[in-house]
């Protein structure tokens, strides 16, 4: 079984925070796709016999590009792969794309699974951040996207804003439940250079938050969540059951990604694949059959620490016997660290298994660090 990830590079504007790769210039759209869609048929071999259980439209913003267009997409996916039966097909969307008669396309082409990127249902957060909608765009678009049979939805919300208090992240979080939404991804604001929020920090004229303020926003988060049925499946992820992401799921799993469009990443196991980050290059390269990524082999201690970044911050954790399969000796090497973070409550042993504790939670990028083999 393996993924099919499809970034679509476009968004309407630059949110002040925002890193990823994409472009404000829509025009190119539909070179773009149709590029994506060679790209389709170029890498198919890269999945070979196996079926598809999950594919997804991340970005940019894929609601920003027409139904229409992004049917080609799904068609050029049915053609030349084998589509599991009981696919999840997810898109990323922003409140302000989404309409009926839009919302009715997506799921006529197969679309079952919808991430709406709400990001806060605050008016002045939404402007700090310079979001394209407001809050009343946000809660329409969850209650007719519902309206509209969407019933596997997921939301983004972001906490640890400069300039929020606690009272306006617990009213986010009730405000997500009162719309009954199965799951949800929040993230902690994270500064990136950058970005507008990034210059600004840079000049003075954004303080950052202080992390005392965030991890108290973040342990409010884990403890409302939990009493309202969600499971933490991961550090930033809350499911009821049975709305767990299968596509974020196998990333962290380790299982075979393909990723396509570009900036999209690639893995199977033992390479790792990038695609060029720029748009018209992208377009030029597939058009003249030219290389439009590069490749790395992974090496015995990338897999180690690879294992150990994504899978310490699930539910599923880290397995003693996964990574013994890897390097005897480089587990021999972390198995100190992981004793210590065990006596100081940060890691739960069960069997072989070693998840973090909440109190592991709150620093688990460090724990991830010194597990590291060096
Ligand atoms: C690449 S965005 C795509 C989704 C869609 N375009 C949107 O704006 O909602 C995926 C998610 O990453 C999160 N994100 C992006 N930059 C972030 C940052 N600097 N700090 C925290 N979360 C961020 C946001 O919650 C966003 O919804
Ligand atoms: S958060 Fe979403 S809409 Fe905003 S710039 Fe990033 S990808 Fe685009």
């Amino acid at each position: 079984m393996a993924g099919i990830y499809v970034h679509i590079p476009f968004c309407k504007v630059k949110c002040h925070y925002c890193d990823f790769h994409f472009s404000v210039q829509l025009k190119n759209r539909e070179a773009l796709i149709h590029a994506i869609c060679d790209e389709l048929i170029i890498r198919k071999d890269y999945i070979g016999d196996e079926s598809v259980r999950t594919i997804y439209f991340g970005g940019g913003t894929p609601s920003v590009v027409e139904v229409e267009l992004l049917h080609e997409i799904i068609q050029a996916i049915e053609q030349n792969y084998t589509i599991a039966p009981d696919c999840e097909v997810t898109l990323e969307c922003n409140p302000d794309d989404l309409d009926e008669e839009k919302l009715i396309g997506l799921r006529e082409f197969g679309v079952n699974r919808l991430s709406i990127g709400i990001q806060s249902f605050n008016n002045k957060v939404l402007q700090f951040m310079n979001r394209a909608h407001n809050s009343t765009q946000a809660l329409d678009s969850v209650k007719l996207a519902k309206a509209c049979g969407f019933e596997n939805i997921t939301i983004d919300l972001i906490y640890g804003v400069p300039g929020t208090s606690m009272e306006t992240w617990k009213n986010q979080l009730d405000q997500m439940i009162e719309l009954g939404v199965p799951h949800l991804s929040a993230y902690c604001l994270t500064i990136e250079e950058n970005t507008v929020f990034g210059k600004w920090q840079k000049t003075g004229k954004l303080k950052p938050y202080e992390d005392q303020e965030s991890l108290k926003q973040f342990q409010y988060l884990m403890d409302y969540m939990k009493s309202h049925g969600y499971e933490q499946y991961e550090i930033s992820n809350f499911a009821k059951p049975n709305f767990i992401s299968k596509h974020n799921s196998a990333y962290w799993l380790g299982e075979k990604y393909l990723g396509i469009g570009p900036s999209a990443h690639s893995f199977n196991g033992a390479k790792r694949s990038w695609n060029v980050a720029n748009n018209p290059r992208y377009i030029q390269l597939i058009n003249k059959h030219e290389s439009f990524n590069e490749t790395e082999v992974l090496s015995k201690k990338d897999q180690f620490n690879e294992y150990i970044l994504t899978r310490l911050r699930t539910k599923w954790g880290i397995n003693l016997n996964d990574m013994k399969a890897i390097s005897p000796e480089m587990l021999t090497d972390s198995m100190p660290i992981l004793k210590e973070y065990l006596e100081e409550g940060c890691v739960e042993e069960n069997g072989d298994v070693f998840t973090l504790t909440n109190e592991g939670k709150y620093i688990a990028d460090g724990i991830s660090a010194d597990l590291f083999a060096s």
